[in-house]
């Protein structure tokens, strides 16, 4: 448990009378790649929602590096080394891609009155080696907004690593995708992992690319854990076949 950098005890949610996420426990150990999977409905965008501090928990604890992150508020907990590649980046359609990156950097650095002034070579080196890290170096004066899904995928991860997080959160971060820009924001996800040393939570539905991505995977169900573990022992589990991979293969 001490190498936990994010753990959930006891975590639920409900809405109204609904139970959308019931006791659920999970520890993200530092530096791995963990997956949280499960049928549609399970739970997993209302627990990654809980974590980044959009939905308060209705019971439970969330440590976060040891400590309680219940209660703060999704800035603060952005701050506290916490991404979430489709939350915390509005893109700015109108500007170009390095400018929309230069402005993640100028706000992690807290030099947000001067985003708008013309200062070109303002964190130009910083936002080139993190669009590098993307492969989006040919990309540089492209409007944001004209972006296909995987390019904008891409953006969003460098202007989360703008921010220096220690972990991300990506809810279905290949929903949309064509098979090469999935493959390609894949790659990706593993580069920030294994080069920034980035811990990283995801959910997915694509069973292969969780399989080949993940260090470890969580299977939620109906709000439930079912089941923690590696990759093989998960895929090797009597009731995650039924009731997860038996639905992904009639689907
Ligand atoms: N704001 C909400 N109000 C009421 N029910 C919700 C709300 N958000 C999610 N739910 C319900 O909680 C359950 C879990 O949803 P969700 O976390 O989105 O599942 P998943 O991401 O695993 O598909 C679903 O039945 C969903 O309809
Ligand atoms: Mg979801």
């Amino acid at each position: 448990m001490t190498d936990a950098v994010l753990e959930l005890r006891g975590v639920s949610k409900t809405f109204g009378p609904f139970k959308a996420v019931t006791d659920m426990s999970l520890s993200v150990l530092k530096g791995e790649i963990h997956a949280l999977i499960g049928p549609n409905g399970a739970g997993k965008s209302t627990l990654l929602n809980m974590v980044a501090g959009g939905l308060p928990p209705s019971a439970g604890e969330i440590l976060f590096a040891g400590r309680s992150i219940v209660g703060l508020p999704p800035h603060q907990i952005v701050h506290a080394g916490i991404a979430r590649s489709f939350q915390i980046t509005s893109i700015f359609p109108k500007l170009s891609v390095i400018e929309n990156v230069r402005i993640a950097l100028m706000a992690r650095q807290g030099r947000c009155r001067s985003l708008f002034a013309p200062a070109a070579g303002v964190m130009q080196d910083d936002a080139l080696a993190l669009l590098e890290q993307v492969h989006m170096e040919r990309d540089l004066d492209r409007p944001a907004g004209e972006l296909a899904a995987g390019d904008r995928k891409r953006l969003e991860f460098a202007m989360a690593l703008a921010g220096a997080p220690e972990l991300m959160l990506l809810d279905e971060p290949t929903a949309g995708m064509s098979p090469e820009e999935r493959s390609l924001v894949t790659a990706i996800i593993r580069k920030i992992n294994a080069t920034r040393g980035v811990t990283v939570l995801f959910t997915e539905h694509d069973i292969d690319m969780v399989f080949s991505t993940a260090h470890r995977i969580t299977v939620m169900h109906q709000g439930s854990k079912l089941t923690e573990g590696e990759p093989a022992a998960v895929r090797a589990n009597p009731r995650v076949r039924e009731l997860y991979l038996g639905e992904a293969a009639h689907a």
